[in-house]
């Protein structure tokens, strides 16, 4: 069965206002949209419930983070359940800031994306290279291993509810995209692994989108890319040429 398209809007900690958030989702709203693609935002937490109210229906949305226990005393953080309640059926794992900036590892965002599926969620998992790894030729190490950490705790059957995200780090708002053929050869690379690693048609039917300065210039020639399934977009998230990017494969 062919793969849905789908593109994400990753906020990340934007805007400062719930009428700033408000005026995005109202934005999409009046929009016309794909519907043959599958669309999900991510707004600040805070924002996640106003929007569900006003957002139209055909549009998911997501958590940037959550956290690897279902309650207790862990200040500050969101449970997959809480997020469940809120109906939130999306949540953003692995990305490269919460990697770098709060020191997730690969094992820490394997036990999250566990607890997420096991309380319903679906699951963005990033991946992706720093410049020096890929000047340095690693990387398909690097994403293999940050992947085989999700592998090991997961089950064949959990893939369906996983989209994974390969964002290098080097072209994360940088405004440096990856070429078609880079994008193509490391998804496609990614697949080859699903496939040794889990079997054939998990690879086949997980969907594996590029994120990493996303424009509306770019998307359509990434789009053509037989292994690039959509888009994590950040900055251009919040931006009118978000709609472009949606319907890059129209
Ligand atoms: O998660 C999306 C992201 O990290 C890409 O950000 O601003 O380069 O589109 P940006």
């Amino acid at each position: 069965m062919a793969r849905q398209f789908f593109v994400g809007g990753n906020f990340k900690m934007n805007p400062n206002t719930k009428e700033q958030s408000l005026a995005l989702a109202a934005a999409l709203n009046d929009a016309q949209l794909d519907p043959a693609t599958e669309v999900v935002i991510a707004p600040p937490s805070l924002y996640l419930l106003p929007l569900k109210e006003k957002l139209r229906k055909d549009v998911q949305l997501a958590a940037q983070n959550a956290y690897f226990k279902v309650s207790g005393a862990f200040t500050g953080e969101i449970s997959p359940a809480q997020l469940v309640d809120a109906g939130v059926p999306y949540v953003i794992l692995g990305h490269s800031e919460r990697r770098t900036l709060f020191h997730e590892t690969s094992e820490i965002v394997a036990q999250k994306t566990r607890v997420a599926l096991d309380a319903s969620l679906n699951v963005i998992l990033c991946i992706g290279e720093t410049l020096e790894q890929r000047e340095g030729g690693k990387t398909s190490e690097v994403c293999e291993a940050q992947l085989k950490a999700a592998v090991a705790v997961l089950k064949p059957e959990d893939w369906s509810k996983i989209v994974v995200a390969y964002e290098p780090v080097w072209a994360i708002g940088t405004g440096k995209v990856a070429t078609s053929a880079q994008a193509q050869e490391t998804h496609a690379d990614i697949r080859s692994f699903l496939s040794k690693a889990i079997s054939p048609a998990v690879a086949a039917a997980t969907r594996i989108i590029y994120g990493g300065s996303v424009t509306a210039a770019n998307c359509k020639e990434l789009s053509t890319q037989p292994d690039v399934d959509g888009f994590l977009v950040g900055g251009a998230s919040l931006k009118p040429e978000f709609v472009n990017i949606i319907n890059a494969k129209k």
